[in-house]
Protein backbone atom coordinates (compact mmCIF):
# COMPACT_ATOMS: atom_id res chain seq x y z
CA UNK A 1 0.00 0.00 0.00
CA UNK A 2 0.98 3.30 -0.92
CA UNK A 3 1.16 5.25 2.38
CA UNK A 4 1.88 9.06 3.68
CA UNK A 5 1.66 10.97 6.96
CA UNK A 6 -0.52 14.00 6.58
CA UNK A 7 -2.17 17.47 8.45
CA UNK A 8 -5.73 17.62 6.83
CA UNK A 9 -6.82 21.47 7.17
CA UNK A 10 -10.37 21.65 8.62
CA UNK A 11 -13.33 22.08 5.82
CA UNK A 12 -13.87 26.21 6.08
CA UNK A 13 -10.09 26.35 5.23
CA UNK A 14 -10.35 24.00 2.74
CA UNK A 15 -12.93 26.92 1.15
CA UNK A 16 -11.01 29.77 1.91
CA UNK A 17 -8.20 28.23 -0.15
CA UNK A 18 -10.62 27.34 -3.08
CA UNK A 19 -11.97 30.96 -2.61
CA UNK A 20 -8.22 32.21 -3.20
CA UNK A 21 -7.59 30.62 -6.09
CA UNK A 22 -11.05 30.65 -7.76
CA UNK A 23 -9.82 33.11 -10.23
CA UNK A 24 -7.50 30.74 -11.63
CA UNK A 25 -9.62 28.02 -12.22
CA UNK A 26 -8.77 28.93 -15.96
CA UNK A 27 -5.86 28.66 -16.05
CA UNK A 28 -4.61 27.33 -18.97
CA UNK A 29 -2.65 23.96 -18.16
CA UNK A 30 -3.43 23.67 -14.81
CA UNK A 31 -5.16 20.32 -13.54
CA UNK A 32 -6.79 21.26 -10.45
CA UNK A 33 -6.43 18.80 -7.24
CA UNK A 34 -10.17 17.49 -5.88
CA UNK A 35 -10.76 19.71 -2.79
CA UNK A 36 -10.90 16.58 -0.96
CA UNK A 37 -7.70 15.55 -1.74
CA UNK A 38 -6.10 18.77 -0.26
CA UNK A 39 -3.92 17.60 2.48
CA UNK A 40 -0.25 19.07 4.21
CA UNK A 41 2.20 16.25 3.57
CA UNK A 42 4.34 15.85 6.86
CA UNK A 43 5.98 12.35 5.14
CA UNK A 44 6.20 10.21 2.08
CA UNK A 45 6.38 6.71 2.70
CA UNK A 46 5.48 5.33 -0.69
CA UNK A 47 4.70 1.68 -1.23
CA UNK A 48 4.85 -0.45 2.57
CA UNK A 49 3.74 -3.49 2.70
CA UNK A 50 1.22 -4.84 5.38
CA UNK A 51 3.60 -5.81 8.77
CA UNK A 52 5.63 -2.90 8.33
CA UNK A 53 2.49 -0.49 8.00
CA UNK A 54 1.14 -2.56 11.30
CA UNK A 55 4.85 -1.25 12.82
CA UNK A 56 4.80 1.88 12.09
CA UNK A 57 1.57 3.02 13.62
CA UNK A 58 2.45 2.60 17.31
CA UNK A 59 5.79 4.43 16.17
CA UNK A 60 3.56 7.23 14.83
CA UNK A 61 1.34 7.71 17.91
CA UNK A 62 4.50 8.58 20.19
CA UNK A 63 5.51 10.64 17.39
CA UNK A 64 2.64 13.10 17.58
CA UNK A 65 2.00 12.91 21.67
CA UNK A 66 5.74 14.45 21.11
CA UNK A 67 4.90 17.72 19.56
CA UNK A 68 2.64 20.03 20.41
CA UNK A 69 -0.98 21.07 18.81
CA UNK A 70 -0.12 24.55 16.81
CA UNK A 71 -1.45 26.97 14.93
CA UNK A 72 -0.92 27.00 11.39
CA UNK A 73 -2.22 29.38 8.64
CA UNK A 74 -2.09 28.94 4.65
CA UNK A 75 0.03 32.05 2.90
CA UNK A 76 0.93 32.83 -0.44
CA UNK A 77 1.37 30.26 -3.10
CA UNK A 78 4.69 29.01 -4.53
CA UNK A 79 5.34 25.99 -7.46
CA UNK A 80 7.58 23.24 -7.56
CA UNK A 81 10.54 22.72 -8.94
CA UNK A 82 10.39 26.38 -9.61
CA UNK A 83 7.50 29.45 -10.90
CA UNK A 84 8.97 29.78 -14.07
CA UNK A 85 9.16 25.73 -14.87
CA UNK A 86 6.25 24.92 -12.49
CA UNK A 87 5.07 21.22 -11.80
CA UNK A 88 2.93 21.52 -9.60
CA UNK A 89 0.98 25.09 -7.77
CA UNK A 90 0.32 25.05 -4.24
CA UNK A 91 0.12 27.38 -1.39
CA UNK A 92 2.28 27.18 2.18
CA UNK A 93 2.53 27.12 5.36
CA UNK A 94 5.19 29.16 7.24
CA UNK A 95 5.19 27.89 10.48
CA UNK A 96 8.10 25.60 11.40
CA UNK A 97 6.63 22.53 10.70
CA UNK A 98 10.05 20.80 10.60
CA UNK A 99 10.70 18.77 13.64
CA UNK A 100 7.41 17.39 13.25
CA UNK A 101 7.88 16.05 9.76
CA UNK A 102 11.19 15.20 11.03
CA UNK A 103 9.77 12.83 13.56
CA UNK A 104 6.96 11.41 10.82
CA UNK A 105 10.26 10.52 8.60
CA UNK A 106 11.86 9.27 11.49
CA UNK A 107 9.27 6.77 12.08
CA UNK A 108 9.43 5.77 8.64
CA UNK A 109 13.72 5.17 8.05
CA UNK A 110 13.49 2.91 11.86
CA UNK A 111 11.23 0.36 9.54
CA UNK A 112 13.67 0.67 6.20
CA UNK A 113 11.43 3.31 4.48
CA UNK A 114 13.45 5.83 2.71
CA UNK A 115 11.85 9.21 3.38
CA UNK A 116 13.86 11.43 0.88
CA UNK A 117 16.16 12.08 4.04
CA UNK A 118 17.72 14.99 1.58
CA UNK A 119 14.81 16.66 0.28
CA UNK A 120 14.37 20.20 2.35
CA UNK A 121 10.88 19.83 3.87
CA UNK A 122 8.81 22.17 2.75
CA UNK A 123 4.99 22.18 4.30
CA UNK A 124 2.85 23.04 1.37
CA UNK A 125 -0.87 21.92 -0.04
CA UNK A 126 -1.02 21.14 -3.46
CA UNK A 127 -3.83 22.55 -5.83
CA UNK A 128 -3.15 21.75 -9.16
CA UNK A 129 -0.24 20.25 -11.55
CA UNK A 130 0.72 20.62 -14.83
CA UNK A 131 1.15 17.95 -17.56
CA UNK A 132 4.56 19.37 -18.83
CA UNK A 133 6.24 22.26 -17.00
CA UNK A 134 4.77 25.82 -17.31
CA UNK A 135 5.84 29.34 -16.40
CA UNK A 136 3.21 30.40 -13.69
CA UNK A 137 5.23 33.25 -12.24
CA UNK A 138 1.85 35.13 -12.75
CA UNK A 139 -0.28 32.73 -10.60
CA UNK A 140 2.86 32.89 -7.70
CA UNK A 141 3.18 36.60 -8.15
CA UNK A 142 -0.89 37.16 -8.04
CA UNK A 143 -1.91 35.46 -4.80
CA UNK A 144 1.35 36.71 -3.31
CA UNK A 145 -0.76 38.57 -0.98
CA UNK A 146 -3.07 35.56 0.43
CA UNK A 147 -2.95 35.31 3.79
CA UNK A 148 -5.25 32.09 5.25
CA UNK A 149 -7.19 32.44 8.43
CA UNK A 150 -5.37 30.42 11.51
CA UNK A 151 -6.48 27.31 11.81
CA UNK A 152 -5.36 24.55 14.91
CA UNK A 153 -2.90 21.16 13.88
CA UNK A 154 -4.46 18.76 16.11
CA UNK A 155 -3.94 15.56 14.50
CA UNK A 156 -1.88 13.42 12.10
CA UNK A 157 -3.39 11.24 9.46
CA UNK A 158 -1.81 7.64 8.26
CA UNK A 159 -3.34 8.40 4.59
CA UNK A 160 -3.50 5.86 1.90
CA UNK A 161 -3.37 6.90 -1.70
CA UNK A 162 -5.31 4.61 -4.39
CA UNK A 163 -3.69 5.25 -7.33
CA UNK A 164 -5.68 4.46 -11.10
CA UNK A 165 -8.24 7.18 -12.62
CA UNK A 166 -8.79 9.62 -9.55
CA UNK A 167 -6.41 9.60 -7.31
CA UNK A 168 -8.19 8.78 -3.97
CA UNK A 169 -6.98 9.02 0.02
CA UNK A 170 -7.88 7.37 2.75
CA UNK A 171 -7.15 8.34 6.13
CA UNK A 172 -6.67 4.73 7.85
CA UNK A 173 -5.58 6.54 11.41
CA UNK A 174 -5.03 9.92 12.91
CA UNK A 175 -3.16 10.51 16.29
CA UNK A 176 -3.33 13.82 18.16
CA UNK A 177 -0.46 15.93 18.47
CA UNK A 178 0.08 16.72 22.52
CA UNK A 179 -2.30 19.36 24.30
CA UNK A 180 0.30 21.67 25.50
CA UNK A 181 -2.07 22.88 27.74
CA UNK A 182 -3.27 19.80 29.50
CA UNK A 183 -1.63 18.63 32.68
CA UNK A 184 0.64 16.02 32.26
P1 LIG B 1 2.95 16.94 -3.60
O1 LIG B 1 1.60 17.40 -3.17
O2 LIG B 1 4.00 17.99 -3.43
O3 LIG B 1 2.96 16.30 -4.95
C1 LIG B 1 0.54 12.10 -1.78
O4 LIG B 1 1.03 11.74 -3.01
C2 LIG B 1 1.36 13.17 -1.17
O5 LIG B 1 2.71 12.75 -1.03
C3 LIG B 1 1.38 14.47 -1.94
O6 LIG B 1 1.22 15.55 -1.04
C4 LIG B 1 2.76 14.53 -2.58
O7 LIG B 1 3.35 15.79 -2.57
C5 LIG B 1 3.57 13.66 -1.66
N1 LIG B 1 4.57 12.92 -2.40
C6 LIG B 1 4.37 12.13 -3.46
N2 LIG B 1 5.52 11.58 -3.87
C7 LIG B 1 6.48 12.06 -3.04
C8 LIG B 1 7.88 11.86 -2.95
N3 LIG B 1 8.54 11.05 -3.76
N4 LIG B 1 8.54 12.52 -1.96
C9 LIG B 1 7.89 13.34 -1.12
N5 LIG B 1 6.56 13.56 -1.16
C10 LIG B 1 5.87 12.92 -2.12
Amino acid sequence: MRLFVALIPPAHVLDEIAAAFAPYRDWPHLRWTGRDTWHVTLAFYGEVDEPTAARLRPRLERAAARHPRRELAFAGAGAFPRARSARTLWTGIQTDLQRLADSCRAAGRREGIDTGRALRFHPHLTVARTRAPRDLRAVVEGLAAYEGMPWTAGEIHLVQSHLGGEVRYETLCRWPLRDATASR
